[in-house]
């Protein structure tokens, strides 16, 4: 496991979100009431896009075909997925997201 430095704390405001590519995968970082989620942006039902899809709370849930994931845990909370999506731990050093991987 290594930590990336990809971004300022500030620049991922409270409520915002804000794609990333490391590594060949894009992972999105959530700030929900000031706490940083980090996933996948990848549905794990059929591989699309969760940038834009819809958040209620912890839940996101994909434009696709309407699978929901908690995106604290990468559980599945609504079918049509079944498996979880990979989230990620972070570090903040210095006002600097640092990304586990
Ligand atoms: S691709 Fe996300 S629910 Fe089908």
């Amino acid at each position: 496991m290594s930590l990336i430095n990809i971004c300022k704390y500030t620049e991922i405001p409270n409520g915002s979100k804000k794609k990333f590519e490391i590594n060949d995968k894009e992972i999105i970082i959530f700030n929900i009431n000031n706490h940083l989620f980090p996933i996948d942006n990848n549905c794990s039902h059929d591989e699309a896009s969760l940038e834009n899809g819809t958040l209620d709370e912890y839940e996101i849930e994909c434009p696709m075909h309407g699978a929901k994931f908690d995106v604290r845990t990468g559980e599945v909370t609504c079918l049509p997925a079944v498996s979880e999506i990979k989230t990620y731990k972070i570090e903040i050093i210095d006002d600097f997201i640092m990304l586990e991987i």
